[in-house]
């Protein structure tokens, strides 16, 4: 018995990278899977969607079962037909996938509305667009997982980044929002900062990493979190930096508070080591 027998899952931007690889081994793991992918370039500036159709037929051809679906998750219509297109298909959905994804890396001066609105659509509009019916039909039908696709731009900052960051950071906080109101459903909610080679990072990695960080090996990591293997976890993130795998948390100073008072700027200065916490330096992700 593979570990997701039975179950059904919806993953966005499944035709190559990331989600491709996560379409393959969920579907050798058991899961009918619905392989959702609009296609084009990198930037989201052309369509068409060749590869999402090859990787359902890849799966088809060795015994699983699969569907092709073409919607442009920005588009809150076709990103509803999601939901109909699995239901239609198999009857159910246990698990969602939210990872499509373009880049328009520019410094934020340069960044132009078209740009910030292009990102912002397909990342944090898609995941709003195709996680609230699929979030609806859990809700009412016994729950089910969903892993949402933060980056540690979105997290942590990266340059050139200022769109394609305040999108990724809008689906962290969003996922601890779903994550809440989940919980009394059955719904768990994960979020997800993946690093690995695709089209989106081949020239950004440096050539070692590059190497070393193929996609095929963070999907383990995202079975675990869709599979029972994780249960009963929630509201939780994981960064996947190739095959290592660590958990990303906020965490608070110690804290000043001063009594009844209203703290004044000298009470700030004066307990600095209270409010801040150490600079601890980079995370290390490699
Ligand atoms: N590769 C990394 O190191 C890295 C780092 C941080 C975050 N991510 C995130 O991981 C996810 C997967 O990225 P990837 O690296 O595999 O890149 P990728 O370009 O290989 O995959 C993204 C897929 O999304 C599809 N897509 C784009 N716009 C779409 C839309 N409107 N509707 C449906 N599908 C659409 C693309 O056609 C593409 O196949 C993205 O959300 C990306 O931002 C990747």
């Amino acid at each position: 018995m593979g570990m997701l027998e039975g179950k059904v899952a919806i993953i966005t931007g499944a035709g190559g990278g990331l989600g491709r690889e996560y379409a393959l081994l969920f579907s050798r793991e058991g899961a009918k899977v619905v392989v959702n992918d609009f296609g084009g370039s990198p930037d989201g500036r052309s369509e068409g969607s060749p590869a999402a159709v090859a990787v359902a037929k890849e799966i088809r051809s060795a015994g699983g079962e699969a569907i092709f679906n073409g919607a442009d998750v920005g588009d809150a219509g076709q990103a509803q037909g999601l939901l109909r297109s699995a239901l239609d298909a198999f009857g159910h959905v246990d698990i969602l996938v939210n990872n499509a994804g373009i880049l328009r890396d520019k410094s934020f001066v340069k960044t132009e509305e078209a740009d910030w609105d292009a990102v912002v659509r397909v990342h944090l509009k898609g995941t709003y667009n195709v996680t609230r019916p699929v979030f609806a039909w859990m809700k009412d039908n016994g729950g089910g997982v969903i892993v949402n696709t933060t980056s540690a731009s979105g997290l942590l900052g990266n340059f050139g980044q200022s769109s394609y960051a305040a999108a990724k950071a809008g689906i962290w906080g969003l996922s601890h929002v779903l994550a809440i109101e989940g919980a009394k459903f059955g719904i768990r909610v994960w979020t997800l900062a993946p690093t690995a080679t695709t089209r989106l990072t081949q020239d950004l990695l440096p050539p070692e990493l590059a190497a070393k960080w193929q996609p095929h090996r963070l999907a383990p990591a995202v079975l675990y979190m869709v599979s029972d293997a994780s249960k009963p976890l929630t509201g939780k993130t994981l960064s996947l930096s190739g095959s290592k795998i660590q958990e990303l948390k906020l965490v608070a100073g110690p804290g000043y508070w001063p009594g009844d008072e209203t703290p004044t700027v000298q009470q700030i200065v004066d307990n600095f080591d209270k409010i801040f916490l150490p600079e601890t330096g980079p995370i290390d992700f490699v």
